[in-house]
């Protein structure tokens, strides 16, 4: 049974005033709260089991690599990967995405052609444009619609054989917007042999992720929006293409063996995971996936849209309010502006003072916001522990808000 209270008394930093006045955390789409149990794995291995992977024969070594790899395989079972090892360890999306840009380097040559969307965050777009500076290749971009909804038209005219990554978000970080990845995909293995790339950082915290049925190519997401710790995350690859492309980092942890003239490389995972990973907050990145388990897929999903559906029928009862993307399947955000107040920060600001936190600004997505016209959004992002009372507070404090400014 889906106890919400329950699941509220889990974290412990949603009870505390800010400015004087109970904390709604909403700005979840940046990082979410993180539940005791997490906090608890977290401190256990420092309390009780420090020491470095791989490496030790002394017991506490062994112990802590046992916990490391349970968590790579609970995360394995999390995305449905066919092995453990085609999960590596990362510290977020936006490492996994650069460790594929570099890997896939030497593969890529002028004018191949890589796409991505309009909707990406400028940790999928950046990458691919310093590939392409490198390599000589053309980046395009899938258009959007003036909700927010990619031109999927576009794929047909675009692909060929000369495409060879796609890289697109399952939802975006900005608006929501839930993307038809699913058609991407076989859009794109119908013309091109392309590698394909699904950034799931604000997917993989709200929905059941299969990639083995989406059959990507890679799979990234960050812990920290899934209430793990900050600096973890994941970069699923399929074991032909891991076993084929270069590795990013170089160093200890990653060789199989090792002298001035030549060194070859360890087996899968460890080839891309060199240097000593964050353990702790690798095994805590387990207990996160724990507690999304135990709370349940359906349960989570359930109360998160219904949660969307309450904010944006309520929010677009203010006159002059405009919900970017209000017509596209979303999940988990809704984004806004006030007409007449030009400044999103401005709005921000006042909604902080009445303790309520959301972010402003252009969400790390400035090509949405050119299309737009606009500077930024004011942006609501929910997780599962939000309440109906505290959309009822949001909703107010910015009609305060439009009374200040307006
Ligand atoms: N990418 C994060 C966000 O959307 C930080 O807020």
């Amino acid at each position: 049974m889906f106890d919400l209270q329950n699941i509220r008394s889990q974290f412990p930093i949603l009870s505390q005033k800010v400015n004087g006045k109970d904390l709604v955390y909403l700005d979840n789409a940046a990082t979410s709260q993180k539940p005791l149990a997490v906090l608890d794995a977290w401190q256990k291995y420092y309390t009780e089991i420090n020491a470095n992977v791989h490496r030790g024969i002394h017991t506490l070594s062994q112990l802590a690599t046992e916990e490391m790899e349970l968590s790579r395989r609970k995360i394995q079972k999390f995305i449905n990967a066919k092995n453990d090892f085609e999960v590596i360890f990362t510290k977020g999306t936006t490492e996994g995405i650069n460790l594929i840009a570099y890997s896939l380097m030497n593969m890529i040559k002028e004018n191949d052609e890589i796409i991505i969307s309009y909707l990406e965050h400028h940790s999928n777009i950046v990458p691919w444009q310093m590939l392409c500076e490198r390599t000589g290749a053309k980046l395009k971009v899938i258009p959007i619609d003036q909700n927010g909804i990619l031109q999927l038209d576009f794929l047909d005219e675009n692909l060929s054989e000369k495409t060879k990554i796609v890289s697109v978000n399952q939802v975006s970080n900005a608006l929501g917007i839930v993307n038809p990845v699913e058609e991407i995909i076989a859009k794109t293995r119908a013309k091109s042999d392309a590698f394909i790339i699904i950034d799931g950082a604000q997917s993989a915290p709200h929905f059941k992720i299969d990639v083995q049925k989406l059959d990507c190519d890679f799979f990234v997401f960050s812990g920290h929006k899934l209430y793990a710790p900050m600096g973890t995350g994941i970069l699923y690859g399929k074991e032909e293409i891991l076993r084929k492309i270069e590795p990013f980092h170089g160093g200890g942890e990653m060789i199989e063996t090792c002298s001035f003239e030549k060194t070859t490389y360890a087996d899968l995972p460890f080839k891309f995971e060199a240097g000593t990973p964050n353990v702790g907050g690798n095994i805590a990145l387990g207990a996160a996936i724990d507690f999304i388990e135990n709370i349940g897929h359906e349960n989570l999903q359930n109360h998160e849209n219904a949660l969307l559906d309450y904010a944006q029928k309520k929010l677009l009862e203010i006159e002059g309010l405009r919900i970017y993307g209000e017509k596209a399947k979303r999940t988990g955000v809704v984004s806004f502006n006030l007409e007449g107040v030009g400044i999103s920060s401005d709005v921000g600001m006042i909604l902080d003072k009445l303790g309520i936190a959301v972010r402003t600004g252009h969400h790390c997505t400035q090509p949405i916001m050119n299309f737009f016209g606009i500077a930024g959004t004011v942006r609501a992002s929910f997780a599962v522990y939000n309440t109906f009372e505290e959309i009822d507070i949001l909703v107010e404090g910015v009609k305060k808000a439009q009374r200040m400014l307006g």
